[in-house]
């Protein structure tokens, strides 16, 4: 009876260690807030995107010479880095293989390799490198799906065994060279499965394998199995797991020189605080040329980030959603026991809001640095002394600092 007991405490504990296990791995991505996604592979060349193979209906015999002629000179992964370093963010992910099977990195099992066709080099390893000689938190993006396999184009995968099979165990084992061959892989962003197709892909002994190689990585939601994180694409929608808002910067993931849709850097910074305001992550891409540079307009709207970040990012690392709320103004974050308001409607001299059910002991204009004067009357506060137009050509953010957890007066309200 008593081993019993002992038996079923230490499981109780078992269990919990490994939550908070989990929890803890968690947690330099729930601060990092804000990460670079790169769409990169033999369609750059093209300039149309990455799904060209498949909306063009372009067969293999025809890619593969876009894929013999992919000679990426001026590869330099070591620049992408510094760049999303300039812009504040703290992870990138690499797209090591697209939906058309091409593999950026040397594969036993595919002879489509950015060693054997193309660049004669692999160029995830180089990724690797840049990434961790600068520090820099690494995620592979990795599509199950496989278009150039014989069958897989038109009629789909899962049309078939005898498609399916080798298709299937090629995922394994790519996924199995890419967590062992370049070092410490900080997250794995899987892509291309049908929904509800977890049995085909073996989803669930895929993931094990990950973890196994891999411990403490971070896994997405898109082989079925739910795991760490959930990833809305291109819109803002919190969810009550952590998530991670995918976005272009035009409205093409892969090169696409004719898309000049581009979003303003207001904009961008927008997503990104709207992100950080609800708890989630922004993943914004960048689409280098078959050359591998990332265009003008995309680096340059990341410098221009980085710049807002250098003076702002104390609001948006590390930020969770807030008690204490002021829509009329924009939207608001907490850290620790900070406030940040995006002000997004300045209202001039005097800005309001209400339902505050702790004091705030100052606040500050954290674009300028500027102090400002508090009034607080019960849940009613004041700050006085604002400029009457914003400082900040992009986003204007105030630092409000309690006496304590910041709370709301009336949670209902928001
Ligand atoms: C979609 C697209 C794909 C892109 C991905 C990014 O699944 O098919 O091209 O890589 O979204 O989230």
């Amino acid at each position: 009876m008593k081993i019993k007991w002992i038996t079923i405490l230490l499981l109780i504990l078992a269990i919990q260690t490994h939550g908070q296990g989990r929890r803890s791995d968690m947690d330099w991505w729930q601060d990092a807030r804000f990460g670079m996604f790169i769409h990169w592979g033999v369609y750059s060349t093209e300039g149309r995107g990455e799904w060209i193979m498949y909306q063009e209906h372009i067969p293999f015999s025809e890619y593969k010479i876009l894929a013999a002629n992919f000679r990426p000179a001026n590869y330099d992964p070591a620049g992408w880095v510094a760049l999303a370093r300039e812009a504040g963010m703290k992870y990138v992910i690499l797209t090591t293989r697209h939906h058309d099977g091409y593999c950026l990195y040397d594969s036993k099992v595919s002879d489509f390799t950015s060693v054997k066709v193309g660049p004669g080099k692999d160029l995830v390893a180089e990724f690797a490198l840049a990434c961790h000689q600068a520090g820099m938190r690494m995620g592979f993006y990795y599509s199950l799906t496989d278009w150039h396999l014989p069958g897989v184009l038109p009629q789909g995968y899962s049309k078939g065994d005898q498609i399916t099979g080798p298709l299937v165990k090629q995922a394994h084992e790519q996924v199995r060279e890419l967590l062992t061959k370049y070092g410490k892989v900080d997250l794995l962003w899987f892509d291309g499965m049908t929904p509800g197709d977890t049995n085909v892909w073996r989803s669930g002994e895929l993931i094990k394998m990950a973890r196994s190689l891999q411990p403490g990585i971070l896994i997405n939601d898109r082989a079925g199995t739910g795991e760490d994180f959930v990833t809305p694409e291109n819109v803002v929608t919190a969810h009550n797991k952590p998530w991670e808002s995918c976005y272009t910067m035009n409205r093409t993931w892969g090169f696409a020189p004719f898309d000049q849709n581009y979003k303003p850097v207001a904009e961008l910074i927008r997503l990104l605080t709207s992100c950080a305001s609800q708890g989630g992550n922004f993943l914004l891409n960048v689409s280098p040329d078959g050359d591998g540079k990332i265009p003008d307009q995309q680096a340059n709207s990341l410098k221009e980030i980085g710049k807002w970040m250098k003076v702002h990012g104390e609001a948006v690392y590390k930020a969770t959603a807030s008690p204490v709320v002021a829509p009329n103004l924009g939207f608001q974050c907490r850290v620790g026991d900070k406030v940040y308001l995006f002000v997004q409607r300045w209202p001039g001299s005097v800005l309001p809001f209400a339902w505050c059910g702790s004091t705030v002991k100052s606040a500050r204009i954290l674009t300028t640095g500027q102090k400002l004067q508090v009034d607080q009357n019960a849940d009613r506060v004041w700050l006085r002394g604002l400029p009457v137009l914003p400082p900040d050509p992009y986003m204007n953010v105030v630092e409000l600092t309690f006496d304590g957890p910041p709370q709301a007066s009336n949670p209902a309200y928001r």
